[in-house]
């Protein structure tokens, strides 16, 4: 069959239409019909090929939501007409220390979705069914998509670095992911501060259930703190100056990377070193913490705020995440 997509032809390319043949599902393969799809700012990456691995026409897309329609020979977990969602990762070994672990995401072998195949921008998204997750009932296809790439990342970068319960957790950069962050810290049991460059999410940011909001303006610092933070996860896809934010941390604070800076880390040790504070990194998760992050979020009621778009407008609504003009996570919509 022929799908129809929308793909960027050259690095920092606009969208254009794009169509391509599939094969029929191979044994463990499902074909989706794509109701909605999520802009992750690792979609601008890669349209912009920033991170040097990006092949075209590229077709961006991996908070897939969409309903199947037909399915491999072997696959028996899923059947047409289940509702499901994809993230960022396509495929991984299975078989390997990590993916036995259940971290499928940090298998050598692992695929993004986007880095070796097309994405859902799309009518139709053909994808390993073990790596489909089915939504739960909940959880509305429009809103759904986030979860399954921001979502996922802000979970497990706050539960990599310990997140529990009672604690004082503070959120760098309040887009897509950071707001995700905010629900999943606050509706957990945990007192949130949140870092933002933008007046106006300071002021929303206690409807989201942030305790605290600092304003740091682009290139400013943030002011010396009144009291400590457990955890910092930073979400901003730039380097800022880390030691003012290490301030924030008390002993054996950490400090989790998942936004991805464009330059090296510049950290000095010390400001670690005398509090034994750490710092970490994470991509995603894997396929068991993935199902964990869905039914949190349908049972604390974490929603995504999205702007929803038509397919057909998606030009329009990635230059709005380049300008970092969302509110809070733009969404294609096939209805
Ligand atoms: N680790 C992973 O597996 C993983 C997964 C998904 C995404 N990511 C990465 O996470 C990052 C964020 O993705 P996203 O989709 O949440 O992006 P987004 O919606 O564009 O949000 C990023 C936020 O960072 C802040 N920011 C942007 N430019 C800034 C600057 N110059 N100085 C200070 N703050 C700035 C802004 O928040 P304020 O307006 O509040 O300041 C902005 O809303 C990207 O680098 C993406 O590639 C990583
Ligand atoms: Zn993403
Ligand atoms: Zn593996």
């Amino acid at each position: 069959m022929q799908i129809q997509a929308l793909a960027a032809k050259k690095a920092g390319g606009i969208l254009e239409e794009y169509r391509f043949d599939v094969a029929p599902p191979k044994v463990h393969d499902c074909l989706i019909k794509v109701l909605a799809c999520g802009i992750c700012h690792s979609d601008l990456h890669m349209i912009d090929n920033d991170w040097g691995f990006s092949s075209y026409p590229l077709v961006p897309g991996h908070e897939v939501i969409g309903e199947v329609v037909e399915i491999g020979p072997q696959v028996t977990h899923l059947k047409a007409g289940d509702r499901v969602g994809v993230g960022w990762q396509r495929s991984s070994c299975l078989q390997c220390r990590d993916c036995l672990r259940g971290n499928e995401n940090l298998c050598d072998a692992n695929q993004g979705l986007i880095v070796t195949g097309p994405g859902g921008f799309a009518n139709y998204l053909m994808v390993d069914s073990r790596f489909a997750f089915p939504i739960p009932k909940g959880i509305d296809s429009k809103v759904a998509g986030p979860l399954l790439c921001g979502g996922i990342t802000v979970y497990a970068g706050l539960r990599n670095a310990g997140m529990s319960s009672g604690q004082e957790i503070g959120i760098i950069g309040i887009g897509g992911l950071g707001h995700m962050a905010v629900q999943f810290a606050k509706k957990l049991g945990n007192r949130v501060t949140v870092f933002t460059t933008s007046e106006d999410k300071a002021e929303f940011a206690a409807q989201m259930g942030a305790d605290e909001a600092i304003v740091v303006k682009k290139g400013e610092i943030p002011p010396a703190p009144s009291s400590k933070l457990n955890i910092l996860l930073s979400t901003v896809p730039v380097a800022l100056d880390w030691v003012p934010y290490l301030n924030f941390l008390d002993s054996d604070g950490a400090l989790s990377f998942v936004g991805v800076p464009d330059e090296p880390l510049n950290i000095p040790l010390f400001p670690l070193l005398m509090k034994r504070r750490r710092i970490l990194a994470s991509p995603i998760g894997g396929r068991a913490l993935i199902n964990e992050m869905l039914s949190v979020a349908e049972r604390f009621g974490i929603e995504p705020i999205v702007e929803v778009f038509g397919f057909d407008r998606a030009n329009e609504a990635m230059q709005k995440v380049r300008d970092n003009q969302v509110r809070y996570r733009a969404v294609l919509s096939a209805s």
